[in-house]
């Protein structure tokens, strides 16, 4: 197992022997995760991992049975999802929660315009503009409706939407699941921009291609604790053996008998 050498920053991020039950359920049982700045940290396992409830515990919506978050070098208590946006851990959820007949500017600024009492619409269309410029996200108009846009367009727009309260972390789940080729290209060279940025970022994530394209580290959970940390360059099949547990697994059951399939072909048996 392949054990990645540690950023040399202080972590922006740091958990600790954290679990969560659900009555008799064990989501997670004393996970370890540090999250430093400027680096991508994949979080890959099986269905049933733990990765939405380790996400949700840092978005402040679970609370964790037990364990220690340090945020900033302090332990802190994420005792709600305004308390984690506060702290300035940002979550970008699979569904995204954009309004589809509202316009990129009034979807960016929902529920935190400029300037409330007046609607500022220059000011935030100004804003709207030089924050997709920076991203160099590829949005015709910002007062196109959401509707009209691509999958893509729409990730886009909440990860933006996301980085106007200036967050130290960003999660992402599933970014890349509804995407194309060239939609996941583009939202995975976004995430490359949020974290020369210099922020943590913590991506979710069921294919190893996406993965391996944009993590420093890459975690894995498996039956809710740590089963390893890799990097970028570890084999797809070390991958799934860390994921599913075994080294001989479904997945490399199909590879060889594939390949022993080939090869009797190729010997004319
Ligand atoms: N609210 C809940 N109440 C009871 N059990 C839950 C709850 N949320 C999650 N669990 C259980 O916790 C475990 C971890 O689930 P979780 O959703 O975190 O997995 P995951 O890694 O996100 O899986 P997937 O890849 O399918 O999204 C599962 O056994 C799940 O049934
Ligand atoms: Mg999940």
């Amino acid at each position: 197992m392949i054990q990645s050498s540690q950023p040399q920053t202080e972590p922006i991020l740091r958990l600790r022997g954290v679990s969560k039950n659900f009555g008799a359920v064990s989501a997670l049982t004393d996970i370890e995760l540090d999250i430093h700045p400027g680096e991508v940290v994949a979080l890959v396992g099986d269905n049933g991992a733990g990765k939405s409830t380790l996400v949700k515990i840092l978005a402040g919506v679970f609370q964790p049975s037990a364990g220690t978050i340090e945020y900033l070098g302090n332990p802190v208590s994420l005792s709600g999802p305004g308390k984690a946006l506060e702290l300035g851990i940002a979550t970008v959820f699979q569904d995204l929660a954009l309004c589809e007949n509202l316009d990129v500017v009034a979807n960016l600024f929902l529920g935190h315009e400029l300037a409330p009492w007046q609607l500022d619409e220059v000011g935030m269309e100004l804003r709207a503009w030089s924050l997709l410029r920076e991203l160099a996200a590829r949005i015709p108009s910002v007062r196109q409706p959401i509707a009209s846009l691509s999958g893509g367009q729409r990730q886009t727009v909440a990860i933006a939407r996301s980085l106007l309260l200036e967050p130290k972390i960003i999660m992402l789940d599933e970014p890349t699941a509804a995407l194309g080729v060239a939609q996941t290209a583009e939202v995975l060279n976004l995430i490359e921009r949020v974290r020369d940025r210099g922020l943590g970022v913590i991506i979710i994530s069921h294919n190893m291609e996406d993965v391996r394209a944009v993590a420093d580290r890459i975690v894995v959970l498996r039956l809710g604790r740590n089963n390893g940390v890799f990097t970028a360059d570890t084999s797809h099949q070390d991958l799934v053996a860390a994921i599913t547990g075994a080294s001989e697994n479904a997945v490399t059951r199909r590879q060889k008998s594939r390949a022993e399939g080939a090869a009797t072909r190729e010997a004319g048996l």
